[in-house]
């Protein structure tokens, strides 16, 4: 529908677009047309009754499909065929704004970041000095500040920077609590410093380890820490596998605790974690880049007690308050610590005779050379529903959490995985398809019921109705994990969730 008046594109080539002599009307009915394939998206992403996925395996893709096809040519195409590739990739994708969409902790489609993302890219800037992004930097500036005073830190207090996701913000913090034990790292490298030892629970995503190979001190450097049932981590065992660690020769430093773990939503009890912090002297890091949001709500806030005595915190707007990606930001207490852990001066971007304050340099603050803008989108969501609007916005997605938690507890062809109720947005169930329901717990019941979640996901996937994801975690075989971060999702998205996974599930 939208593709009928693309006729009046054919044969026009790209080089028209180029708003020189008479080019200004090309490109204005260029991007008008890119804006009604934009607009058609995201109504049809906001149908429930349209599907979020047309599938296709990645050799049908690489063959072609009509009029779509990967190859680069070597001459132009006319800009009608452009605005076609652009719609099939639409078309080919996944609608990750689709109120039925459950599979990931970012989700949904939010109207005011999508336009800051645009405005950002049209203004197609680097944030590592002030002489090209004057406004973004400071932008970033109130940002941070805002951060770390709902995190709960003083004025005097708090640093940081907004990273490419949270696993690179997690990798900073962990770079940081080196430097501030151990100055010396940053030029004399791994054989100046001792064997060290940082401490995360047994349900962390697994960047951390990574993180600990990167930086040289190997993956075996992390101890894991055993959780309770509900996923949390138990203070008690973080005291003994500091002692064991300490017996054993290294030297704890870190202690990663969680706000919202990805698979079970579990909260840390923050406030015990920092007492052994503070007695042993090591470095809190608190990673919220999931259970962050909950800080913009005057209900569910009081899950995070304690972040205030963190060192450092990762929080992602991008997941529970719905900012586009990416957008996820490493908040340090301690200022003037990132700069001089990754300064290295160079002079061709940060000359020290700059005529301005050069304070907002924040380039070498990191270790990218580049950074992309991430903060506009952020700053002008917030300017469009205040806090106030972030806080409504995450008390209904708990309250849909709540909703399917109450459905799953009243049928018998689900169970829930964690009897207790939610405290994040997470909701972990199996289904129980009638050919199991009469077996006796035990490993044959397990193993089948292993196999569950994987064939419904598949038939799922072909059928494009809706999506969701599913793991084992621990003892517990594959079961589905329901996230809600979309504000668009209602209850009858619940409803219809829980109902398509027993249609296609029924006859397993
Ligand atoms: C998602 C997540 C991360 C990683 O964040 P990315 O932005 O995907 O890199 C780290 N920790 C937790 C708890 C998460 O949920
Ligand atoms: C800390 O734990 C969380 C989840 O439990 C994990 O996502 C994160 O990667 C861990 N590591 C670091 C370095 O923060």
């Amino acid at each position: 529908m939208i593709l009928n008046h693309l006729g009046g594109f054919m044969s026009v080539p790209v080089a028209d677009l180029l708003p020189r002599a008479g080019g200004e009307s090309v490109t204005c009915k260029f991007f008008q047309e890119l804006v009604n394939i934009l607009i058609g998206y995201i109504f049809k992403s906001n149908e429930r009754s349209s599907k979020i996925l047309d599938f296709h395996h990645p050799h049908q893709l690489k063959e072609g499909l009509e009029g779509f096809s990967l190859d680069l040519p070597d001459h132009p195409e006319p800009l009608e065929q452009i605005l076609v590739d652009c719609r099939d990739t639409l078309k080919y994708g996944v609608k990750t704004g689709h109120p039925r969409f459950f599979n990931q902790l970012s989700s949904g489609l939010d109207l005011i970041g999508l336009a800051g993302e645009w405005l950002t890219s049209t203004a197609n800037t680097n944030m590592f000095t002030y002489e090209v992004s004057p406004v973004f930097l400071l932008m970033e500036e109130v940002l941070l500040k805002k951060m770390q005073s709902i995190v709960g830190w003083s004025e005097e207090e708090g640093d940081g920077i907004f990273c490419p996701g949270g696993a690179v913000s997690n990798l900073y913090s962990i770079l940081v609590a080196r430097y501030d034990s151990y100055p010396d790292v940053k030029t004399k490298g791994m054989c100046a410093i001792p064997r060290l030892a940082l401490f995360t629970s047994e349900h962390s995503h697994y960047s951390i380890r990574k993180a600990a190979a990167l930086l040289g001190m190997g993956s075996d450097s992390v101890q894991v820490v055993p959780c309770d049932e509900r996923g949390k981590m138990i203070p008690r065992k973080l005291e003994s596998s500091i002692m064991e660690a300490k017996a054993k020769g290294l030297v704890p430093f870190y202690v990663n605790a969680t706000a919202g773990t990805t698979v079970y939503g579990a909260f840390d009890p923050l406030a015990a974690i920092a007492d052994i912090c503070d007695r042993h002297q090591l470095w809190l890091h608190v990673d919220a880049a999931w259970g962050g949001g909950l800080l913009m709500s005057r209900r569910h806030q009081v899950k995070l007690q304690g972040i205030e005595r963190a060192s450092s915190v990762t929080w992602n707007p991008h997941k529970l308050m719905g900012a586009p990606l990416q957008c996820s930001a490493i908040l340090l207490k301690k200022r003037g610590l990132l700069q001089e852990c990754n300064q290295l001066c160079a002079e061709y971007l940060f000359q020290s005779d700059k005529h301005y304050d050069m304070s907002y340099d924040t380039g070498d603050k990191t270790i990218q050379c580049g950074r992309h803008v991430d903060v506009f989108k952020l700053w002008l969501m917030w300017k469009a529903k205040g806090s106030e609007g972030f806080g409504s916005q995450v008390n209904k997605c708990l309250e849909n959490a709540e909703y399917l938690y109450e459905q799953l507890q009243k049928r018998d062809d689900f169970k829930l995985v964690l009897e207790s109720k939610p405290e994040h947005s997470n909701v972990c169930f199996w289904y129980i398809p009638p050919s199991l329901s009469e077996l006796p717990p035990g490993p044959d019941r397990n193993r089948r019921l292993h196999t569950v979640a994987p064939q419904i996901k598949a038939k799922m996937m072909e059928e494009g109705t809706t999506m969701i994801g599913y793991q084992p975690l621990g003892s517990n075989v594959n079961f589905f994990r329901c996230v809600f971060s979309n504000p668009a999702t209602q209850q009858e998205d619940v409803d219809f969730l829980l109902e398509e996974i027993a249609r296609l599930g029924y006859n397993l």
